[in-house]
C-alpha cells in the first residue's frame, strides 16, 4: 500500500485534499483560499481536525540526526544530494521517486557579510543569503525545482507561468533539462532583457502579453482551467517547499545560530511565506530554539500590502496599479498576501516599502561591496534603513537580507544608474543633499578616451590624484 507523505491544507479553510486531487488553479474549490503543503509531522492549528493525516510528536523526524545527515550528504556524487534543496528531502517529501527530480545544482548559494551596508544602515552586523548566485540567477530555482519534479513526476507535457522575468526563466530552463515543454507569459515591454533572453535560450514558448504583470495570471488562470497545462504560479504550493529550504541552509550556514531579522523583497508576497514556513518547521521540529522575525519591503509603487496594512490592518487587500523600475516586483494583485500577513503576524516581523531613489542607492551599495544584485533585491538594504530609523531593528541585531536576483538579470537598471540616466531631472530634484553626495560618490560610469597614452595617463592622474607620467623602475 502507497502511503501518503504529504497533503495539501487549505489556509483559509482548514480543507485537507491529497496532493493529487488539488485543480488546475491550485485554489481552494470550497473559499478559493491557497493551500498549504502538509506533512504527518506538521504542526497544525488545533481547530483543524486532523483528516487522514495524523499528526504526531511520534512522527517527529530526529533533529540530530538530521542535521547529520545533511552534512553528509554535502560529499556525496548523487545529483539530489548535491542539490542544495533536495539534500533537505526529508522536509519536503513530495515526490515519490527521488528519480523523477529535476536539478540544476541550484541552491548552496553563499551567505556575504555586508560591512558597509551596515554602517550604512546604522547596525553593527549585517549578512547577504545572495540567491541570485542558482543556476538561473535568482531564488526561484529553489521553488522551481520543487514544482516542476511534481509536473514531471505526475505526466504533464506542458507547464506555464506569468512571470515578471525570474521565474519564467527558471521555469523554462527546468522544463527543458525534464524535457517539458514550457509556456511563459510577460509582460510586454516591462520585463528585464537578461531574463527575456533566458526563456527564450532555455527554449519556452514566450508570449508577452500587452498588458501587465497582474493582467498576465488572469489569461493564465483561464486557460490552465481549459487545457491541460500545469501552473507553476507561486500559487503552487509545491513552489514555497522549494523556497523553503534557503532557510534551512542559512541555519546550517550559520551554525544554527538564529539571527534576529531576516529582511526580503515582497512582490507577488511568496518568498517570505515560503521563508517563515522554513523557520517555523525547524522550531517545531527542534533544531532552532527560537524563529527570526521575517520583514518584507515592497517598492513604494507597487506596494499593496503595505498600503492594506496601513489602511485596514491587512483585512483586505486593496490591489494598486503598479509602477517600479524594480520590474521584479511590479506587482499590483499579489496572490499570496495572505500567506504573508500570515508570516509577518507569526514572526513578528514587519512590512516598508522603499521608493525609486532609495532602491537605486542600496542597489549601488550592495554593488559597491562587490556582491550586486538586481534592483529588487536592493529594497531589503532600503527597508533595513528604515526599520532600523524607526527603532524596529536595534544595532546589535544581526540582520540577514535575501538578495533575490543577480545584478547581470538587469544590467540595463545598472548602467542608466551609473551615466546618471534612471532618473528624470524631476526626480533628481527630490533627492536629499546628502543623498545626491552619496550617489555621486558611488557612480562609475565609463569614461569614453581617445586611443592615446598620454591622454589615458592625464585620466588616471585626475582619478587617482597623483603624479604618473615618470617611467616606473622595478627591481
Ligand atoms: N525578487 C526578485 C528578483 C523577483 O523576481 C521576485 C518575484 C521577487 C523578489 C518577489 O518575490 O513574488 O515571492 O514576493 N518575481 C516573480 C517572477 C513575480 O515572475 O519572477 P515574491
Amino acid at each position: 500500500m502507497k502511503v501518503a507523505t504529504h497533503q495539501l491544507r487549505c489556509t483559509e479553510c482548514g480543507t485537507r485534499i491529497a496532493g493529487s486531487a488539488v485543480n488546475s488553479i491550485f485554489r481552494c474549490p470550497e473559499c478559493n483560499g491557497l493551500y498549504d503543503v502538509i506533512y504527518p509531522w506538521s504542526l497544525i492549528p488545533p481547530s483543524i481536525p486532523n483528516g487522514d493525516i495524523p499528526a504526531s510528536d511520534s512522527k517527529l523526524p530526529n533533529s540530530s540526526a538530521l542535521r547529520w545527515l545533511w552534512q553528509e550528504r554535502r560529499t556525496s556524487t548523487m545529483p539530489v544530494d548535491q542539490s542544495g534543496v533536495w539534500r533537505f528531502r526529508d522536509l519536503l517529501p513530495i515526490v515519490d521517486n527521488p528519480e523523477n527530480v529535476v536539478t540544476l545544482r541550484e541552491g548552496n548559494t553563499p551567505l556575504y557579510d555586508l560591512p558597509r551596508c551596515a554602517k550604512a544602515a546604522g547596525i553593527d552586523w549585517l549578512l547577504a543569503k545572495h540567491q541570485g548566485m542558482n543556476p538561473t540567477g535568482s531564488f526561484k530555482d529553489t521553488g522551481m525545482t520543487a514544482a516542476l519534479s511534481v509536473a514531471a513526476e505526475r505526466k504533464f507535457e506542458w507547464v506555464a507561468c506569468a512571470s515578471t522575468g525570474n521565474t519564467s526563466a527558471a521555469m523554462a530552463a527546468y522544463a527543458a533539462r525534464a524535457g517539458l515543454r514550457s509556456i511563459v507569459f510577460i509582460p510586454e515591454g516591462k520585463i528585464a532583457w537578461g531574463k527575456l533572453s533566458q526563456s527564450m535560450d532555455y527554449g519556452a514558448l514566450t508570449l508577452q502579453l500587452k498588458t501587465d504583470f497582474d493582467g498576465c495570471v488572469r489569461i493564465l488562470t483561464d486557460l490552465v482551467t481549459r487545457f491541460p497545462i500545469y501552473l507553476l504560479n507561486s500559487v503552487n504550493p509545491y513552489r514555497l517547499e522549494g523556497q523553503k529550504t534557503p532557510a534551512f541552509e542559512l541555519l546550517e550556514q550559520l551554525e544554527w545560530q538564529v539571527p534576529e531579522h531576516i529582511i526580503v523583497p515582497g512582490g507577488n508576497l511568496a518568498n517570505g511565506a515560503a521563508l517563515a514556513k522554513g523557520f517555523t518547521e525547524m522550531h517545531h521540529l527542534g533544531l532552532i530554539p527560537r524563529i527570526p522575525k521575517i520583514s518584507i519591503i515592497q517598492a513604494e509603487g507597487a506596494n499593496p500590502l503595505y498600503r492594506s496594512l496601513k489602511e485596514n490592518d491587512g483585512q483586505e487587500l486593496v490591489p494598486v496599479k503598479a509602477n517600479t523600475r524594480a520590474t521584479a516586483i511590479r506587482i499590483g494583485n499579489p496572490a499570496s498576501w495572505r500567506k504573508a500577513l500570515r508570516a509577518l503576524r507569526t514572526t513578528g516581523g514587519w512590512c516598508e516599502q522603499a521608493s525609486e531613489q532609495e532602491i537605486a542607492l542600496a542597489k549601488a551599495q550592495i554593488g559597491a561591496e562587490g556582491v550586486g544584485c538586481e534592483p529588487a533585491s536592493a529594497v531589503t538594504l532600503a527597508g533595513l534603513k528604515k526599520l532600523v530609523a524607526q527603532g524596529k531593528i536595534t544595532r546589535e541585531e544581526r540582520v540577514v537580507l535575501i538578495l533575490t536576483g543577480h545584478t547581470l538579470k538587469d544590467s540595463d537598471y545598472t548602467i542608466a544608474y551609473h551615466r546618471g540616466e534612471l532618473f528624470t531631472e524631476a526626480e533628481n530634484a527630490e533627492i536629499s543633499g546628502s543623498d545626491q553626495a552619496l550617489h555621486t560618490s558611488l557612480r562609475k560610469p565609463p569614461v569614453v578616451l581617445e586611443a592615446d597614452s598620454d591622454v589615458v595617463l592625464h585620466t588616471l592622474e585626475s582619478h587617482m590624484n597623483m603624479k604618473l607620467s615618470q617611467p616606473v623602475i622595478t627591481a
